[in-house]
């Protein structure tokens, strides 16, 4: 049984250090752990020794302890009474410390615990989304094989390998005024260009307009009349005081970048929606014919001599500046590649007959599928949800549109598992809240405190206060899901150059030419357009490097990737050219 004066010390001591102590240093977070347990102890200590050094003088906060102190002193106890006091001191010390300690220890071990979950789905997530280069050589070989099999039958494969009937490119030779319109992403494009032979751009005039939502799932008539319109609005203010009258008959480009199947190089029916578009009564139809219809009941007497997709006007603009370019790819709000390949490897369509001997394939690559792709329960759940299940599997990895919202769905997870930064918010749990731009801005953000991505989580999602390892937490979720869709691109990229015997290792085609002293690799240009390639530098950095990476130091200097601002829409202007100028078919299916 303790002494009660052994007691009646302790309680004075610890009304002393209460008084005496700040209360910042109570406060978890408000000082290091170490230094606050180092703080606490020397406080303690303090505390035991001005209490035995002082006690006659000391004025306490409790009053019990002063009368305490008063009685010991008026029975002449004090003496002995020190002594018991002395070392109910120390064993109050180490079992104030102990208690103290062990809140402390507790707190922290339930934070790190809960902080650990958070890290693990974090983990989790970076080991399922991993892109090794074994297994970027295995989606290459995929990539290859799925060409090859939707080359050979219809339905063969998920790649569509689509027939452009563009069996020629721009050279450089075509002159003239031409429009071209360009609809498939966010916004819509106008352009009016001028080429004036040798390989020269007179005059370039573009305007974007966004694509009002309820567009996207309107009627074809109103969706095709807003584009007449707009079109003849841009002829009538750009046309340099030229009168409707006069651009009658002229050739028009369009861009129309949805999978379709097409007739002719003028011709073809849509086969399906994506990106987030659903005209249904469009699925079918002939593109063309629809748009045709519309600029007549605008007035607008123009020819649409081109429907073009827009990789293969990224390809075609492509060409007119380089003729190595024979590869073309599209990483904005949707994904896809066209290359030039050869009329008799088109298996499926036995008699093609072009006079370049040459056909421009559109892939339609974001119906890729291979089980070779590195798919996470958040690309699970995503393409579940989403208006096309099952359907551009590849893209759902590497496109604008879906990125942001993938990162959404893992910090959403990381909610899930832990309440450690506060409430969940509504607004984690909704589709498509954080777009790709704004996930770019906070993965870019050079700040020291992030503050950007500070205010992103604030604005988008709702989330207060995000403490710093959360923060940057966050950029390394984004840099995970950009580093994935990159590395995949750059995957199908040599998929393609392997398909056409680019890629150093033989395939259909040598990729060789005989060179004074034996074999020589060819130089093979592809050309790239789309925000995610030309805006976003991580994103394209991960896309060369994981190329170069693939293909080794000895073929990598011979792919050059080449940025096309705006390809697809000025290259439909100029497929409008020069298959105006010849009026000759020089497509033919037997
Ligand atoms: C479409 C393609 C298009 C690509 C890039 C995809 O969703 O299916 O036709 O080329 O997006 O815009």
């Amino acid at each position: 049984m303790a002494n009660p004066s052994i007691h009646d010390g302790l309680r004075i001591f610890i009304e002393h250090l209460v008084c005496v102590t700040p209360p910042a240093l109570f406060r978890r977070n408000s000082i290091p752990p170490a230094t606050r347990s180092r703080r606490i102890f020397t406080r303690l200590t303090v505390s035991a020794h001005i209490f035995s050094e002082t006690t006659d003088t000391v004025t306490y906060g409790g009053g019990d302890g002063n009368r305490l102190i008063t009685r010991l002193l008026k029975k002449g106890r004090i003496n002995s009474a020190m002594g018991r006091l002395g070392l109910g001191l120390a064993v109050g010390c180490a079992v104030a410390s102990c208690a103290i300690a062990a809140v402390m220890v507790g707190r922290r071990v339930r934070s790190r615990r809960r902080w650990w979950k958070v890290v693990r789905a974090f983990e989790e997530f970076e080991e399922a989304a991993s892109t090794p280069v074994g297994r970027l050589r295995q989606v290459v070989d995929a990539m290859a094989v799925e060409m090859h099999a939707g080359l050979a039958s219809e339905g063969g494969s998920k790649l569509k390998m689509l027939l452009t009937f563009v069996d020629k490119l721009p050279d450089g030779s075509e002159s003239g005024i031409y429009y071209a319109l360009h609809v498939g992403g966010t916004d819509f494009r106008i352009l009016r260009i001028q080429l004036g032979g040798q390989r020269s751009i007179l005059g370039h005039d573009v305007e974007r307009k966004p694509i009002p939502q309820d567009l996207m799932t309107t009627t074809s008539e109103e969706f095709f009349d807003f584009l007449a319109l707009s079109l003849k609005d841009f002829v009538e203010r750009k046309g340099n005081n030229l009168q409707l009258t006069q651009v009658r008959g002229k050739d028009l480009g369009f861009t129309f970048s949805f999978p379709v199947k097409q007739t002719s190089v003028s011709s073809g029916t849509l086969i399906k929606w994506t990106k987030g578009f659903a005209i249904d009564d469009m699925v079918e139809q002939d593109v063309v014919e629809c748009l045709q219809k519309a600029l007549s009941r605008t007035g607008l007497d123009m020819n649409v001599a081109a429907l073009v997709n827009d990789s293969v006007g990224t390809l075609a603009v492509g060409h007119f500046y380089d003729k190595d370019t024979v590869v073309a790819v599209v990483i904005g709000t949707g994904t896809n590649a066209c290359y030039l390949e050869r009329a008799d490897a088109v298996i499926k369509c036995q008699g093609l007959l072009t006079a370049s001997g040459g056909m421009v394939i559109n892939m339609e690559w974001g119906n890729f599928w291979s089980s070779h792709l590195p798919r996470t329960s958040y690309d699970i759940d995503l393409d579940a949800e989403s208006q096309n299940p099952n359907d551009q599997g590849f893209e759902k990895m590497i496109s604008g549109m879906y990125l942001g919202d993938i990162v959404r769905r893992v910090i959403c997870k990381m909610f899930l598992v832990s309440d450690i930064f506060g409430p969940f918010s509504s607004k984690l749990s909704t589709r498509f809240v954080l777009s790709t731009p704004l996930m770019a801005a906070m993965h870019e953000d050079n700040s020291p405190d992030l503050s950007e991505v500070a205010k992103i989580l604030e604005d988008t999602l709702d989330i207060y206060d995000a403490p710093l390892k959360l923060r940057k937490l966050v950029v390394k979720v984004c840099d995970v899901v950009t580093r994935r869709a990159a590395r995949l691109a750059a995957a199908g990229i040599v998929g393609i150059l392997k398909k056409i015997g680019r890629d150093g290792t033989g395939g259909i085609t040598s990729g060789r030419v005989k060179g004074v002293k034996g074999d020589k690799l060819r130089r093979t240009v592809v050309a790239v357009e789309g925000g995610l390639y030309t805006s976003y530098t991580i994103f394209r950095e991960y896309l060369n490097e994981a190329v170069a990476e693939i293909l080794g130091d000895e073929i990598a200097p011979y792919v050059i990737l080449k940025v096309m601002e705006d390809g697809s829409g000025i290259g439909a202007a100029m497929l409008a050219a020069s298959h105006s100028a010849r009026n000759v078919d020089t497509v033919q299916v037997l």
